[in-house]
């Protein structure tokens, strides 16, 4: 399973990067908007911090306002997937950046309807919003289950890939990966929750004061 960050933040970028942890990076407005300095800048950076995909938004809401965005999103540089909302413009606008060789991420899926169709319109991937589904009292983990299978069932069809998005806690990432969804986009904490448990703290404080007894280095 592939694992992207779901941020702007380059520190954080950098951080889990530097652990060889991160296969590319998912932004949106949102995301972007919490960041300090110039967007452009941002966006230049994490290119070139990231050598796997990296997801940019456009911000039009028209047919020829997401290709024109999504033409200068991509001279960012050959790494960049441009999202667009899983729209009737939004699916047009996939259609005609993917025959391009733009590859496109459709986001805002929020039923397995909107993931066939993103598919259909030749999307590299789609990003079902599970923590939004479950904010509503849905189980967003059954929408993945669906997609999954759907696209399981017509492989030959598609190889659009699920990126499971909006995801809240490291139990999500287990059960995403248990389905077989291709890549989980992590918020910096959801990650660091990851790679924390109390007994790697325990034994490790451990090991060192027994070592301390032995009063020579290594
Ligand atoms: C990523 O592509 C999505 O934009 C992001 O995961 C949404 O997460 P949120 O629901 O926490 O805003």
């Amino acid at each position: 399973m592939k694992i992207f960050l779901d941020t702007a933040n380059l520190e954080s970028i950098r951080k889990f990067n530097d652990m060889g942890l991160l296969d590319g990076i998912t932004t949106n407005p949102s995301l972007m908007s919490k960041e300090d300095g110039n967007p452009k800048d941002i966006m230049a950076e994490i290119t070139k911090i990231i050598k796997g995909d990296v997801s940019l938004e456009v911000v039009s809401t028209e047919y020829s306002g997401m290709i024109e965005e999504g033409k200068r999103l991509r001279q960012y540089g050959k790494n960049v997937v441009v999202k667009v909302p899983m729209t009737p413009d939004g699916l047009k606008a996939c259609k005609h950046l993917t025959s391009e060789g733009i590859p496109v991420n459709v986001t805002l899926i929020f039923s397995p309807n909107q993931a066939l169709l993103a598919a259909k319109s030749g999307a590299k991937y789609v990003s079902p919003f599970i923590g939004r589904l479950d904010d509503i009292g849905k189980d967003g983990m059954n929408l993945i289950k669906d997609i999954k299978k759907i696209f399981d069932n017509y492989k030959d069809d598609f190889q659009t890939q699920i990126l499971v998005a909006s995801i809240r806690h490291p139990i999500h990432v287990i059960d995403a990966a248990k389905i077989g969804a291709h890549v989980v986009t992590l918020p910096p904490a959801v990650l660091d929750k990851m790679l924390q448990h109390p007994l790697t703290d325990i034994g490790l404080e451990n090991f060192l004061s027994d070592w301390k007894k032995l009063k020579t280095g290594i």
